[in-house]
């Protein structure tokens, strides 16, 4: 017997949403049933764009729910327009997976929880870099204890990146937009919840943001790790990896990962001297078995709305690396420390 196609609508139809469609266009169990933007002309072009001409058009998503049965909507739409759309979603019986950030606030954050719990339905968010192939190789290098148990983690990320459009006059770009990702790889790292943050937040002189676009946050985590970000989306010239630039150190040793394929690693062979010596120490490949990027994460979430199963980056653990950029604002907003919960 044909299994019954996971009906899916996707909402928000900008630049995001190309990687999803082309996504979903392998997913022979899927169908997309509608697009939905708040300008008809994005979703109509992407109904062309990626050959769905039976695909309703609209522009709420709870318009649709009165013309056609929906199972999973995507949430494709910007920060601001989370909230109402997955609330909608799920107040419809949907499970839904979202463009990071899961929200553009805390107390949005934990209502969508709340109520993604009460529907029992998935909630999950596309925080595709702790998918990248590289990342997992670096996470399993670390749990190798081969540096030791880890005490400090650095990353740096510098890119000038003039995007035009709804990030130009976003408040806190930097940190709810890109450091979200990074946040959330340093807790794939670290493996440990965060605790406490200290950070600085500015608009660097000549900056083409009409909000802060640099920002540097100094973690506690709740095993001891003292975890620092230093970026900037308004810093020309010697850019880093999106992945970012990073360095953990361990009781034993050091890593480096320029975010690409360049991880370094060196433990200490002989101390006594006023500086050890050392030996460099080879990471070994790994074979991830999660699938890199959008597609991964896709496939991850509607294998889980068939197994009854929960994606990694479900919204209930995705909420801490979003209480991580929170924290970071409020110290950035009071200028003191702030405590990090969820
Ligand atoms: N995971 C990643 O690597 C990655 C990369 C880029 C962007 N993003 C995220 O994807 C999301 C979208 O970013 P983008 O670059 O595609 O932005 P975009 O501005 O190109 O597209 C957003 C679309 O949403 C539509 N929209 C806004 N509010 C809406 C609403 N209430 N209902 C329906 N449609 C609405 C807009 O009209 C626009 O077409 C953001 O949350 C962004 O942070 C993620």
């Amino acid at each position: 017997m044909q299994q019954q196609k996971i009906r899916t609508a996707l909402v928000g139809c900008g630049g995001m949403s190309a990687a999803w469609l082309e996504a979903v266009g392998k997913m022979p169990e899927v169908e997309v049933v509608a697009l939905v933007d708040i300008f008809e002309e994005a979703a109509r072009k992407k109904a062309i764009d990626f050959h769905l001409p039976d695909a309703i058009i609209a522009r709420d998503l709870a318009s649709v729910f009165e013309q056609t049965e929906v199972d999973a909507v995507f949430n494709c739409t910007i920060p601001e327009a989370h909230y109402k759309v997955t609330m909608t979603a799920l107040k419809h019986g949907c499970h839904v997976l979202s463009e990071k950030p899961l929200a553009d606030s805390m107390e949005h954050a934990k209502e969508m929880l709340a109520a993604a719990q009460q529907a029992r339905k998935i909630f999950s968010v596309i925080q595709n870099r702790r998918y990248e192939p590289q990342i997992r190789r670096v996470k399993h290098f670390l749990e190798q204890k081969t540096i030791g148990d880890i005490t400090t983690v650095n990353s740096d990320f510098y890119i000038g990146a003039h995007f035009g459009g709804f990030r130009d006059h976003m408040e806190h770009v930097l940190l709810l937009d890109m450091a979200i990702h990074t946040f959330d790889a340093a807790r794939l790292l670290i493996g440990a919840d965060p605790v406490s943050v200290y950070c600085k937040e500015w608009n660097p002189r000549g900056s083409w943001y009409d909000h802060d676009a640099s920002a540097i946050a100094i973690f506690e985590m709740a095993d001891g790790t003292i975890y620092t970000y230093r970026g900037s989306w308004c810093a020309e010239g010697l850019p880093t990896t999106w992945e970012c630039d990073w360095r953990v150190i361990g009781e034993k040793g050091t890593l480096t990962w320029d975010g690409g394929k360049k991880q370094l690693a060196q433990i200490v062979k002989e101390t006594g001297s006023f500086i050890s010596a050392y030996q460099d120490v080879e990471i070994p490949a790994y074979e991830a078995t999660n699938i890199s990027g959008h597609a991964g994460l896709i496939r991850e979430f509607f294998e889980c709305i068939q197994n009854g199963t929960q994606p990694e980056t479900q919204a209930s653990d995705n909420i801490k690396s979003l209480a991580m950029v929170f924290g970071a604002i409020e110290s950035a907003e009071t200028g003191n420390a702030a405590a990090i919960s969820w």
